[in-house]
């Protein structure tokens, strides 16, 4: 019978093949443990000289890592494996050879494993880290999906800016300039006009000359709009979607986990309600805490952390100065020095992984904002239409992936989260 590794639990004590690569590799005189990867997951075959044709053994015992091949074996259930199963093998036919495999068991830098991203994918660590994000996904439609929104894929050629025109990446439309998008939030606001509750979920870029553990310069965002939702609507809505992502990767992924090592009990916290501090008592509390800061600057990644070990959960930080914030965000109806917003921070210093807001839906508003912020109006024509005709309030926000990958996984540097990571001075591979 032809399966998988992961299917393998329907199959013992029977005979299966599998078409797998040889991670890594153990012999002795009498007995090889190969270990087998075919994408599913990894299992360790056994090859027990006395029990196998000699030609068969010659193999398993001359075969390199990354080798790829056929393994046929008998499916022994065992509890020591990590996958649960073993494979006694009967037969090995091989497809290629590989020779010189450059990532080897030992320890390599991380320029080295970055110039071999390709291939350093294969790696069990990798490979539990691309589960995982690919659970975050499906758990992201399953959430949106089973809570009324349509998905809408707003475009990546813009011909305006979205969040603030310090970095955006340039590029030529034919003879117009166009640039790739930092955000669908806007079209996302034209649509959820149209359809009421929407969500999308595709890659933005930010030529941000930033080189932290944060940044990437291609990142995917999942941004949520809502016809008739409120700021505080907004954050329930939030703290729902961050929890069930949260639980659906406990639920489906132990296995990737265990792999990474990550401490799950600080992930079966994560249920809401979530904390919520406003910019003013952050700020103050940074202040009593001997950080230097004033009422009116932007928080750093130290200043994020700090809030955040106060909290198990993830916290909400509101009500931030207009003045630092983007230009769409609807004032605070009490206090026109504040918007209407929050950013999402993780806790154990993974910082900032959302930004949402109520948006600015009075027209004369939204124009004063415009010419605060140097925006042609005449760019931004239709975006002004959705406040012209049966204009209403509306919220949204956006959850950067790669961030919610490195903390759900634990991981020090956003690298690890994307496949290909696009980063200051990598385009390659
Ligand atoms: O806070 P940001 O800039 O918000 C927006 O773009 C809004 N238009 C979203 C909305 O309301 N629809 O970005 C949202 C999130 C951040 O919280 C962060 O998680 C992530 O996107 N992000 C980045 N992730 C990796 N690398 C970068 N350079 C990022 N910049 C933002
Ligand atoms: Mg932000």
């Amino acid at each position: 019978m032809k399966t998988t590794i992961s299917q393998v639990g329907k199959y013992t004590d029977q005979e299966v093949t599998i078409g797998a690569w040889i991670a890594n590799k153990r012999s002795s005189g009498k007995i090889a443990f190969l270990q087998l990867r075919d994408g599913t997951g990894f299992i360790q075959g056994v090859v027990v000289k006395a029990e196998v044709s000699e030609e068969v053994f010659a193999t398993a015992k001359s075969i390199t890592q990354e080798s790829s091949l056929f393994v046929t074996g008998v499916v022994r259930s065992d509890e020591r494996a990590p996958s649960g199963y073993e494979l006694t093998v009967t037969g090995l036919e091989v497809i290629h050879e590989a020779v010189d495999y450059p990532i080897t068991p030992k320890e390599h830098g991380t320029e080295f494993l970055m110039d071999h991203r390709h291939l350093w994918l294969r790696s069990k660590r990798q490979h539990a880290v691309m589960k995982i994000r690919n659970e975050l996904i499906r758990a992201t439609y399953e959430f949106f999906n089973e809570n009324g929104f349509v998905k809408v894929d707003p475009p990546i050629l813009t011909g305006s800016s979205a969040e603030g025109t310090t970095n955006l990446f340039h590029t030529k439309y034919f003879d117009e300039d166009a640039y790739l998008s930092q955000s669908g939030q806007l079209y996302m606001e034209a649509a959820a006009m149209a359809l009421g509750k929407v969500f999308s979920f595709g890659p933005t870029f930010r030529a941000e000359k930033s080189k932290t553990r944060r940044h990437l310069i291609e990142f995917w965002m999942i941004e949520p709009e809502m016809a008739f939702v409120d700021h505080e609507e907004n954050l329930q809505v939030q703290e729902q979607y961050v929890s069930y992502m949260v639980q659906s990767v406990l639920k489906n992924c132990q296995l990737e986990l265990n792999v990474l090592g990550r401490d799950t009990t600080k992930l079966e916290q994560i249920v809401g309600p979530f904390p919520r501090i406003t910019y003013d008592n952050a700020i103050k509390f940074l202040q009593e805490n001997g950080h230097e800061i004033e009422w009116g600057e932007d928080f750093g990644a130290p200043h994020e952390t700090a809030i955040a070990e106060s909290f198990d959960k993830p916290v909400f930080i509101t009500h931030y100065p207009a003045a630092i914030k983007a230009f769409y965000m609807k004032p605070d109806p009490n206090r026109a020095d504040v918007v209407l917003c929050a950013d999402m921070i993780a806790p154990e210093g993974y910082g900032e992984i959302i930004g949402g807001s109520q948006r600015i839906d009075d027209m004369e508003l939204l124009k004063d904002r415009f010419e605060e912020h140097q925006l042609s109006e005449e760019t931004y024509k239709w975006y002004l239409d959705l406040r012209r005709y049966g204009s209403v309030p509306h919220s949204g926000f956006g959850l950067g992936l790669e961030r919610t990958v490195a903390w759900v996984c634990g991981l020090e540097h956003v690298r690890e989260t994307i496949p290909f990571p696009r980063l200051l001075n990598r385009l390659y591979p």
